[in-house]
């Protein structure tokens, strides 16, 4: 049996949470879409209210707060600005996680503690050209010589690549030992022969960055690695588990705000002598996305749950994943449709949902990868 009441210190985040995105995220969220302009302060400000490494131990500077309570502070924050929410998702459950689960004392100590309070920005990187869904088809090399890892290649579609000040990245360390020949190293922005591309134009969540990164014999000491040499694809596997509970999170936040916006609007526009949210029509999709949204946030927690509580959470995750991302879509047109005519003109804000919604159905795993993972589990 699953409690989901709220303790104090939850439902105090989640008001902090809210506040702040309306007070500090709201204002300039449409120019910084529309410029795909990185949202430097707000970033920075939710570092110091503890956002950037939620899950981490306070030992290394996180908050020491468990999923659930992450999750519901970054619906709040993807519910006014889903870019934010990209930004804030990858540090926490991909970098942060991803090193308090799996790096040494030392790793942490240089590393963790700087992410976690938010004085440093992590992305994290698995994809590459030719690997996307078939994340261990990496191409991207590591050849041991003298304490270090010499490493080439090329990796795309990171997100915080550019505004990273580190990056936790997988590559081939044996080419022949498929996903067991994969390690994960920490490559910090000075090191040479590592390279950014250029900042990626895109459909939606524009002010996060994505670029592809290179590495041309890049040296990183023995000591970057991360778990043993071969243990690289168990590492990336288990962060995504966790992952796409906020990315989920992140679709639930974007469907909670075209369903505020559509009720909002419905509320006011007048068509034929009556406001349109008095027509059945207008109604049936209201009250089909009110229920898909509740239905998506109980997923979402009880994957959330599972986690914190140290069972088995990667059915439940993909699960979370898969309908949030699908009700955020959905819930997104069905608002720029009841706005009609004003819903497509950018004036209006709402089609912004629509392109920040489908990435949720793309990256962490696309949904059909979703599926796969779930009917796996299934079938176990
Ligand atoms: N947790 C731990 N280990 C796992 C795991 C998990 N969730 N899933 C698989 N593994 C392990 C398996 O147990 C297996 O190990 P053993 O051989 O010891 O049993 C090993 O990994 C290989 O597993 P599979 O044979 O199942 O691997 P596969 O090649 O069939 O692929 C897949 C599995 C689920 C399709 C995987 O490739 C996948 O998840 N693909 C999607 C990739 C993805 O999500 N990419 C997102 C990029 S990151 C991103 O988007 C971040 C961003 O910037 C926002």
């Amino acid at each position: 049996m699953i409690d989901f009441t709220l303790t104090e210190d939850q439902e105090l985040i989640q008001k902090t949470a809210r506040e702040f995105a309306v007070e500090h995220l709201a204002p300039g969220v449409m120019d910084r879409d529309e410029n795909a302009e990185f949202p430097y302060e707000q970033i920075k400000l939710m570092g110091e209210l503890g956002f950037m490494g939620m899950m981490v131990p306070e030992e290394y500077s996180g908050a020491g707060m468990d999923t659930l309570t992450y999750v519901i502070a970054l619906e709040e924050i993807a519910a006014v600005e889903a870019a934010a929410s990209t930004i804030m998702s990858v540090n926490n459950s991909l970098v942060c996680q991803l090193l308090a689960d799996w790096g040494t004392n030392v790793q942490k100590d240089q590393y963790l503690k700087t992410l976690a309070s938010g004085i440093k920005l992590g992305a994290y990187s698995l994809s590459e050209p030719q690997s996307g869904s078939d994340a261990s088809n990496l191409r991207t090399h590591a050849r041991r010589k003298n304490g270090h890892y010499i490493i080439n290649g090329t990796k795309n579609w990171v997100t915080n690549g550019i505004n990273s000040d580190i990056v936790v990245m997988f590559c081939l360390t044996d080419k022949d030992l498929g996903s067991k020949g994969i390690s994960a190293f920490i490559v910090d922005k000075g090191m040479a022969g590592f390279s950014t591309g250029k900042k990626e134009d895109k459909l939606g969540i524009r002010a996060s960055d994505t670029c592809e990164l290179y590495f041309e014999d890049c040296e990183v000491p023995v000591e970057n690695r991360i778990g043993e040499e071969g243990a690289g694809f168990k590492i990336a596997m288990n962060t995504l588990g966790g992952g796409r509970i906020g990315i989920a999170a992140q679709g639930l936040g974007i469907a909670r705000a075209a369903l505020e916006a559509a009720v909002s609007y419905a509320g006011a526009r007048k068509q034929f002598g009556k406001t349109i949210g008095s027509f059945g029509a207008i109604q049936n999709k209201l009250a089909n996305t009110a229920t898909e949204i509740d239905a998506a946030r109980l997923l979402i927690w009880r994957a959330a749950k599972l986690k914190d509580r140290g069972k088995p959470y990667v059915k439940e995750s993909s699960m979370a994943k898969l309908y949030a991302s699908t009700v955020a879509m959905k819930a997104a047109t069905d608002c720029v449709q009841i706005y009609g005519g004003y819903g497509y003109m950018r004036e209006y804000g709402v089609e912004r949902l629509m392109r920040d919604a489908k990435i949720t159905q793309i990256y962490e795993g696309t949904s059909e990868i979703q599926q796969l993972v779930i009917g796996r589990e299934l079938m176990k």
